[in-house]
């Protein structure tokens, strides 16, 4: 299973250090063997230590080295961490950030060439899902347009957007059907996302074709976050 957490643009970074040194602590006493993602915001970023299965991340890159892009972050900036772990396609960017599929592809391809394990993500709004499980799945694969499904290090999230820090999850049907049909286009690892927390983390992770989480809002507090690693360990699947 893979437990993820996007801190958006919550968390300083004194509380990142905090949280990571929390979290360190609980993975190696309980003997967490789950693989772990952190996304803080790019001001927490260091060269954090943690055990082989946490790795932190970026929530968002630039597709060049460096440049005139006032205001980005370009891989320069982000190997000075020793980071390869890179979360692209956010609803929150597609829609609230303005970013469309050919722009979101480059980022992929500019981030697969430099052999960065990439979430991406993708996901449909409520007036989609409205109209049932064939436009879903039409607007979710419009998501996938230049996206290389085979790169050996791409792990998709599945976020339907009207499920997103609304406390609505996704029912467990609407999660098992959409994710094996996307099962027919997609072998790496699929993960869910959208209003996950700890009264629904077995649930959800139970579902087949369900090979982890991207935990927002939940995930913040780092007691929180634990508990949905407890009960991902606890799980027999
Ligand atoms: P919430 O868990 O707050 O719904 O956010 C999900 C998400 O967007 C994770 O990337």
């Amino acid at each position: 299973m893979i437990i993820a957490a996007n801190f958006k643009m919550n968390h300083t970074r004194a509380s990142t250090v905090a949280y990571l040194r929390e979290l360190n602590a609980f993975i190696s006493n309980e003997n967490i063997s789950d693989e772990v993602m952190i996304f803080p915001p790019f001001t927490a970023l260091d060269r954090f230590e943690t055990p082989a299965n946490l790795t932190v991340g970026v929530q968002n890159g630039y597709p060049a080295q460096k440049g005139s892009f006032t205001g980005e972050i370009g891989l320069e900036q982000i190997e000075e961490f020793g980071i390869d772990l890179i979360l692209i396609g956010h609803s929150e960017r597609r829609h609230i950030l303005g970013e469309d599929q050919p722009f979101i592809a480059q980022k992929f391809d500019f981030f697969k060439e430099k052999g960065f394990r990439i979430v991406y993500c993708i996901g449909e709004p409520k007036e989609v899902r409205e109209s049932g499980i064939d436009a879903v799945l039409a607007y979710n694969f419009k998501q996938l347009e230049g996206i290389d499904l085979s790169y050996e290090k791409l792990v998709v999230a599945y976020e339907p957007v009207w499920a997103i820090g609304t406390g609505l999850t996704a029912s467990a049907e609407q999660i098992e059907e959409t994710l094996s049909r996307l099962r027919d286009r997609i072998k790496a690892p699929l993960l869910y996302g959208g209003s996950v927390k700890p009264a629904n983390t077995k649930e959800i992770l139970e579902i087949e074709n369900c090979d982890g989480v991207l935990v927002g809002t939940a995930s913040w507090e780092v007691e929180s976050f634990e508990k949905m690693l407890s009960i991902s360990k606890n799980l027999k699947k």
